[in-house]
């Protein structure tokens, strides 16, 4: 009884082993297949991410890697927001949203910066568009500049809780990509 008792789970596991193996043995044969079929194959499944924000508290900010590029993702406080809004247009350096799902000539206003109804969350690509560098403001301890919210340490750019550029030598506002969210907690990028 024991040894009939046995055999199938030692069968079975010798089948799931060779299943396993097969299956990663294909996925291997099969990637450069497809890539030579579909050229664009490899830079579509790397054109979005899902990003999760359920874990990122009002206040915190995480940074995530999209098409090699740092996405800075910041949960905006009240007082953030509302700072954001109070500004005038024609205070600003860049009055442009640089937001890549806006036509060019939108303005840098806060509801072109963010998502109607999600004005919390600000995701913008954390590279300073002075000469590239990636600006401080990410980490609780940071220096977020003159402005509240980010502050690069290459030349000293101040971008505020918009990430529009307000002292220093970048001349955009931060960019805004295009995203969409999928749920409340979850957003697609790219
Ligand atoms: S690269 Fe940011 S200020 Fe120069």
């Amino acid at each position: 009884m024991a040894i009939d008792a046995e055999e199938p789970d030692r069968r079975d596991f010798l089948v799931l082993a060779a299943s396993a193996f097969v299956t990663v043995g294909g996925a291997l044969t099969l990637w450069p297949f497809i890539q030579q079929m579909n050229p664009d194959a490899g830079a579509q499944a790397l054109a979005s991410i899902e990003v999760d924000l359920a874990p990122v508290k009002e206040g915190q900010a995480i940074t995530v890697l999209w098409r090699g590029k740092p996405v800075f993702i910041r949960h905006r406080t009240a007082e953030e927001i509302a700072t954001a809004k109070a500004v005038d247009i024609k205070e600003l350096i860049d009055e442009y949203a640089r937001n890549d799902a806006l036509p060019e000539d939108a303005l840098a206003t806060d509801p072109n910066r963010t998502k109607e109804g999600h004005e919390n969350w600000l995701i913008m690509v954390g590279i300073c568009t002075h000469l590239g560098c990636i600006p401080k403001g990410q980490a609780l301890g940071d220096k977020k500049g003159d402005f509240g919210g980010w502050l690069c340490p290459c030349h000293g750019s101040h971008y505020d809780t918009a990430g529009r550029i307000r002292k220093g030598p970048a001349p955009r506002n931060l960019e805004v990509p295009v995203y969409g969210f999928i749920s409340d907690t979850k957003i697609k990028i790219g």
